[in-house]
């Protein structure tokens, strides 16, 4: 019987995160590390989803309940998913299982999914699942690249660049993401007017990012992603862990550094010189960060041949 391998690229947010949520816009990167998923079709009467990493297998039964009632699929499916990554460090692992689902049962079952489909079917599972959330994973998992993003996909575009010169950094701390969301959401709440002036100062931070990025002006981008940084400690979404691990980034010579994502733990960023590398990574862990060995820019979802 019919077997599909795909797979999908988890992601880094470089700049935006939370004011995405508001329909603000922000930059994301997709990651070359990714989850696979296997799909063939089965006889048995009830489809079978093994997944070695539990928090996924919720996103992968609804893809495949959404993806029988969209195309009125009798047929029983096992779907079975590889990973490059944990789920617990936040680097969108979610998201890249459910886009490569969908990738994988668009291909079994030869309905020609375009990129915009893929994103639109995933992100509605994701709302479904987490009841919150921007969508930016999602675009990083179908589209790869390095993007601009707004909310909901309105608009998502490629920036023209190459592999970004990042470190990331893992705080030892798995972040709920919808939490934090709904942190941000009653501080936005109660101080309407200073939570707004943070969101529109993290627009105009990406509106020069990404021509930095896209012109490698990386000691302008650096720059820009420490402004982000501060606004996000602002909003109150970072920790004394990440706090550390940036301060001490910068110290031994980052362009930049910043939490990347959520905050209340998960990872930070550090874009640097090739020839810091060795000594930012060092400096990362003296405080306690574990280093992930990651390129971006990585390739959206695909078929493994
Ligand atoms: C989480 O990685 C980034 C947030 O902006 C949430 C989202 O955009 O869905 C906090």
């Amino acid at each position: 019987m019919k077997k599909i391998t795909t797979s999908a690229p988890g992601k880094l947010m470089l700049f935006g995160e939370h004011a995405v949520v508001y329909g603000y816009p922000s930059i994301v990167t997709a990651m070359d590390t990714r989850i696979f998923v296997i799909a063939e079709m089965i006889e048995n009467s009830s489809d079978i989803i093994i997944t070695p990493q539990v928090k996924e297998s919720r996103f992968l039964v609804e893809s495949l309940k959404l993806f029988k009632e969209e195309f009125q699929v009798k047929q029983s499916v096992k779907l079975h998913t590889r990973s490059d990554f944990s789920h617990n460090v936040g680097l969108g692992s979610s998201s890249a299982v459910t886009v490569a689902a969908f990738k994988a049962l668009s291909l079994l079952f030869d309905k020609k999914l375009s990129k915009k489909e893929i994103f639109d079917l995933s992100y509605k599972v994701t709302l479904q699942i987490q009841g919150v959330g921007s969508g930016f994973d999602i675009a990083a998992a179908t589209y790869g690249g390095t993007l601009h993003f707004i909310t909901g996909g309105k608009k998502i575009e490629y920036l023209d660049t190459e592999e970004i010169p990042l470190i990331v950094g893992y705080s030892g701390v798995k972040a709920d993401t919808p939490t934090m969301i709904r942190k941000v959401e009653n501080a936005f709440k109660n101080k309407k007017e200073e939570i707004g002036k943070i969101f529109g100062e993290i627009e105009q931070i990406i509106g020069k990012a990404k021509e930095a990025i896209i012109d490698k002006d990386y000691q302008l981008t650096g720059n820009l992603m420490n402004k982000n940084h501060k606004l996000l400690v602002k909003l109150g979404v970072s920790t004394e862990r990440l706090e550390s691990m940036v301060n001490a980034s910068l110290a031994s010579g980052a362009y930049g550094a910043k939490l990347s994502g959520a905050g209340g733990g998960d990872c930070m960023i550090a874009l640097i010189s090739p020839e810091k590398k060795g000594e930012v990574e060092k400096a990362i862990q003296k405080v306690g960060g574990t280093i992930i060995r990651v390129a971006n820019n990585a390739e959206g979802t695909r078929e493994e041949l």
